[in-house]
């Protein structure tokens, strides 16, 4: 399917300092990685993580970023802005985004918009909460997420695309939703896929699974036939756990 590729979801967690010294840790330990590997750092942390990933093929990404390319937005941060800098990723739609921040699939859908025109590519997160998974709408929830966020996004666009399948019970719980809960939603979101565009776009997005993806899980969740990668939270802090993970990936 997709390419394999493993992000670190640092959330708000390291100062400028510890980001380089976090990176330098993981280097070594993924220098033989196989797959992708990206490092999603909160802002302040984004020049330091640049230059400790310099002459690497880890990747860098913002865990978010605003539509409009400049004006009146306190406390925003455009897409252009990130592209400027030489970040390459920014992940969006986050369901802690989502819960805390009040983002919507409409604003959503406004950040991939901005993120892809700046040239970014996106992480789009997706996921249901534990009431919907229990009501069985799990299937509608993740993919009226998927077709709004990627409403007017042109197949070559997509290739630009890497979507996150991160069940919201799962994150941060150490509930991880079983291997086969997993490739399901992902291959439901493939199936949106190909309704949007066709099989061979489908078949070319990376879709991760995320939610408690750990050292010991990981192995068994990169197995399945629909999971290319992950979206790693809690363990992408510990060098050794996130190069763990990294090698499951192939
Ligand atoms: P945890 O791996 O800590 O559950 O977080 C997952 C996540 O939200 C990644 O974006």
């Amino acid at each position: 399917m997709g390419k394999y590729v493993i992000a670190g979801n640092w959330k708000m967690n390291k100062t400028p300092a510890e980001a380089t010294e976090l990176i330098s840790a993981i280097k070594p330990l993924v220098a033989d990685a196989t797959c992708d590997v990206i490092v999603g750092v909160p802002f302040v942390d984004l020049q330091a993580a640049l230059d400790a990933t310099k002459g690497t093929k880890i990747g860098v990404a913002a865990q978010n970023c605003y539509w409009e390319k400049s004006g009146a937005f306190t406390g925003e941060i455009a897409a252009d802005m990130l592209r400027v800098m030489g970040v390459g990723y920014v992940i969006l739609g986050h369901s802690e985004r989502r819960t805390f921040f009040g983002d919507t699939d409409a604003t959503v859908a406004k950040r991939v918009r901005g993120a892809l025109d700046a040239g970014l590519t996106v992480i789009l997160c997706v996921g249901e909460y534990l009431e919907q998974r229990e009501l069985g709408i799990t299937g509608e929830v993740v993919a009226m997420q998927t077709k709004i966020a990627l409403n007017g996004v042109s197949e070559e666009e997509l290739a630009r695309v890497i979507i996150a399948y991160e069940p919201v019970w799962a994150i941060g719980t150490g509930k991880t939703a079983t291997a086969e809960q997993a490739n399901e939603v992902c291959a439901l979101i493939r199936n949106v896929l190909t309704d949007l565009y066709n099989e061979t776009a489908a078949k070319a997005v990376t879709i991760q699974y995320g939610g408690s993806m750990n050292a010991a899980n990981a192995a068994e969740l990169l197995a399945m036939s629909d999971v290319d990668g992950g979206l790693i939270g809690g363990a992408s802090l510990k060098p050794n756990d996130f190069a763990t993970i990294v090698a499951a990936a192939k």
